[in-house]
């Protein structure tokens, strides 16, 4: 384990154990529950009877979701904590669920083809290059296969509701490639079930630019079917999928990284020959989002989710 990981470790252990929202297992799931969550873009269907890998996804929330609708589950997790939740998770709900401690960027214990899903929520900004962590998932994926991740909104991890200026947030950094966030951000305030706030050390957390996480899975032959943003404090979608854009599909098209970027990211139309998709564009040192501070604020379209599929 490299320092990432041991520190990363020790620090969502602690989170666990304060019982972030993160880390709370859905006990009160129903079947009803599991299909809505698992199922609420339209592009997942039928899970029942496939292999799903939950990729750093500990907690007992998305394992209970995927088990009740009667796919075979594996939990890959660096936190000891975590995966106890999803271990309480399967025997509230009577499920069998594999959990397995590692890091991400290793997925070796997994063979090659072994899985038909890989579900990766908000995590991959734990390791500072999403390389070994895209090279493992197009490897253990089947052909054919789905890809969810989710990831920071880049341009989100570098403003704040201070910078807001009337028309939009400046920017209050670089906008660079595996920049360590959690320096600036260095604690996580958690509310105690007494109702009263203690600081816990933020774990590492990293920037992936857009052209990075797009441009290395689509040379890995990942097709993207669809993209969400999502303000997390709401909980919703800002953008539908934009349709099927795939290499046997070139056509100009556009993933909109919400209404909040000011130059919607271009495929170009040549798609097989240059897999170069332009993306971190920004026409001024601004990120220009329709929610003033006092109306949403500056994590609004603060997740990014992508579905795709592996070599199809
Ligand atoms: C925000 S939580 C995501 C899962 C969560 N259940 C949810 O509600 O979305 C991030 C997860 O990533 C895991 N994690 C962080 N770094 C990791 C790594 N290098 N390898 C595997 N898991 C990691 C943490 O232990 C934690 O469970």
């Amino acid at each position: 384990m490299d320092w990432i990981a041991q520190i990363n470790r020790q620090r969502w252990n602690a989170l666990a154990e304060a019982n972030v929202e993160y880390s709370q297992p859905y006990l009160d799931f129903t079947l009803e529950k599991a299909a809505r969550y698992v199922y609420r873009y339209g592009i997942l269907q039928q899970v029942a009877g496939k292999r799903v890998l939950c990729l750093a996804s500990g907690g007992g929330q998305d394992s209970v979701a995927f088990g009740l609708l009667g796919a075979h589950v594996t939990v890959y997790d660096l936190s000891d904590v975590q995966l106890e939740r999803d271990r309480q998770g399967a025997a509230h709900h009577g499920l069998q669920v594999t959990t397995i401690q590692g890091d991400m960027r290793d997925l070796s214990p997994f063979p090659s083809g072994g899985f038909d899903i890989v579900w990766q929520p908000y995590s991959i900004n734990f390791v500072p290059s999403v390389d070994p962590v895209f090279h493992g998932v197009a490897r253990v994926l089947k052909p054919g296969g789905i890809y969810y991740v989710a990831f920071a909104n880049p341009f989100v991890q570098a403003i704040d509701d201070a910078g807001w200026d009337g028309q939009g947030y400046r920017l209050n950094g670089l906008y660079l490639d595996g920049e360590d966030i959690s320096l600036r951000y260095p604690y996580w305030d958690v509310t105690r079930p007494d109702g009263s706030t203690i600081k816990l050390n933020s774990p590492h957390e990293f920037r992936h630019t857009l052209s990075t996480v797009l441009n290395t899975l689509a040379r890995l032959g990942f097709i993207f079917l669809g993209s969400m943003g999502v303000d997390e404090a709401r909980g919703i979608p800002w953008s539908q999928a934009p349709g099927r854009i795939s290499p046997s599909q070139p056509r100009r098209g556009s993933i909109r990284f919400g209404s909040c970027v000011h130059k919607y990211p271009r495929f170009p139309e040549k798609w097989k020959e240059d897999f170069q998709i332009s993306v971190d564009t920004l026409e001024k040192p601004y990120y220009n989002m329709s929610q003033s501070p006092e109306s949403s604020g500056a994590n609004e379209c603060e997740v990014t989710i992508l579905y795709l599929a592996f070599n199809l």
